[in-house]
């Protein structure tokens, strides 16, 4: 079977409060990682339609901070499958609630596993990505300067 990479996009938003934020009044980076792994599980679900952990954090830079008042869009998908396991990117932004200007905060590579009812990894389909998809991938895969724009 062979799923779309649009089955699995996903988009959160979410308001940095001051109990998000450390003396600087900006965001902990660990704060940021627990969005990240929850949207990464609900992007793997979606795509295999089956429970899944995280089993590796691949790549994670922290381009730019986010601070109290922010708004944070995480977007994330599936795009590539082994048997099991399914590579998810997610990208977080932030927003300026007066303005409207947008900056690129964080970029994440994880792998999820799927695993069924006796917690055993367990096939997933194979995702389907155009060129272009796998070129945005590829170039935030590249060095975090590259990505700042
Ligand atoms: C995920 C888990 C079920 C995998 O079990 P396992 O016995 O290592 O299974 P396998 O060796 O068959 O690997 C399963 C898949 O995971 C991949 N995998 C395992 N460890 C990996 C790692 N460190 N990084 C990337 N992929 C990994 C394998 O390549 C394989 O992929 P494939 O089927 O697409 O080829 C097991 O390690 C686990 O339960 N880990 C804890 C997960 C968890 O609780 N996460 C929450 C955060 S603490």
């Amino acid at each position: 079977m062979e799923v779309s990479v649009e089955q699995s996009k996903t988009i959160q938003t979410r308001l940095v409060l001051p109990s998000d934020t450390n003396h600087l009044g900006t965001i902990f980076g660990g704060t940021v990682l627990a969005y990240i792994d929850e949207i990464a599980a609900i992007s793997a679900m979606r795509h295999a339609r089956k429970a899944v952990v995280t089993v590796s954090i691949d790549k994670v830079d922290f381009i730019s901070s986010a601070k109290v008042g922010d708004i944070l869009k995480l977007e994330a998908f599936v795009y590539s499958t082994g048997r099991t396991s399914m590579k998810v990117f997610v990208k977080v932004e932030t927003e300026d609630l007066f303005t409207g200007e947008h900056h690129l905060t964080t970029t994440c590579f994880l792998t999820m596993v799927a695993i069924d009812q006796n917690k055993k990894p367990t096939p997933v389909p194979k995702v389907i990505i155009s060129e272009q998809e796998e070129q945005i991938v590829q170039l935030y895969q590249q060095n975090k300067r590259n990505n700042k724009a």
